[in-house]
């Protein structure tokens, strides 16, 4: 694993953004793997600004976000279709068609995850992926337990989850108890992975996910298995290593 230590949330957001845009222009159809959450938002932003300097080129990347809250509509201010959209595809000149968020209102549960599994083999697989980490050592909203799901699933968020992204909520009662996600085999066979982490409260499962056992109860930890994956973390967040 390559680490990359960086000294605050911006330069956390310039190397990240410099990666993207480095793998969206060395490829003829760049597949990407997106994530949510507070981390990202800055690289988003930096990528933003790279594509109004004509750096960076998205006609031809697809993308696949890592999940969704199941029950809440896309226009929620919290769901992660609204948060994508006004955080970075809305800017951008990526094609609507090449947008890919878990999501299944009107369709049974299974096909919806059989559909997107299947149009991420389609793709080629993600060239790669980003990712942010729970507290808990969650990717995506693969949490911690006694096994793993490869695919895309349904998943029930544990209370720690819940408790942690009650912040962007009205209260903690309006937390969805369960999510959509890519699963762990789609995010291992992506081609390379970028993990960023800022902050004390990620110190411990930072550390854990870099040297502690491989265990599903530390979902981050499988990363170690991985050939190529690159840790962008702050000095907080690295602190326990
Ligand atoms: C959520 C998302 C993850 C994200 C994690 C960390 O639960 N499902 O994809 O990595 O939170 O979020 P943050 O970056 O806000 O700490």
């Amino acid at each position: 694993m390559d680490i990359i230590l960086v000294d605050n949330y911006r330069e956390l957001s310039e190397n990240a953004a410099a990666i993207v845009a480095d793998e969206v222009n060395r490829r003829q159809t760049p597949v990407l793997g997106l994530a949510t959450g507070s981390t990202p938002e800055g690289m988003y932003a930096q990528l933003i600004k790279k594509f109004q300097k004509k750096k960076v080129d998205f006609s031809n990347s697809i993308t696949f976000n890592l999940d969704e809250y199941a029950g809440l509509s896309p226009e929620h201010p919290q769901s992660y279709h609204y948060y994508m959209y006004r955080n970075f595809f809305d800017h951008i000149n990526i094609k609507p068609r090449n947008i890919n968020i878990p999501y299944c209102e009107d369709q049974d549960i299974d096909d919806a995850c059989r559909e997107y599994d299947r149009k991420i083999i389609e793709a080629g697989g993600i060239d790669l992926q980003i990712l942010g980490i729970g507290i808990n050592g969650h990717i995506g909203f693969n949490e911690p337990g006694e096994y793993l799901y490869t695919g895309t699933h349904l998943v029930d968020l544990t209370e720690e989850t819940i408790d942690a992204n009650s912040r962007f909520f009205n209260s903690r009662e309006d937390v969805p108890q369960q999510a959509i996600t890519m699963g762990v085999g789609s995010i291992m066979h992506a081609e390379k992975i970028l993990v960023m982490a800022c902050g004390k409260n990620k110190a411990r499962a930072i550390q854990l996910m870099c040297c502690g056992k491989v265990t599903t109860k530390l979902p981050a930890s499988l990363l170690q298995l991985h050939r190529s994956v690159t840790l962008l973390a702050d000095r907080e967040a690295a602190s326990l290593l």
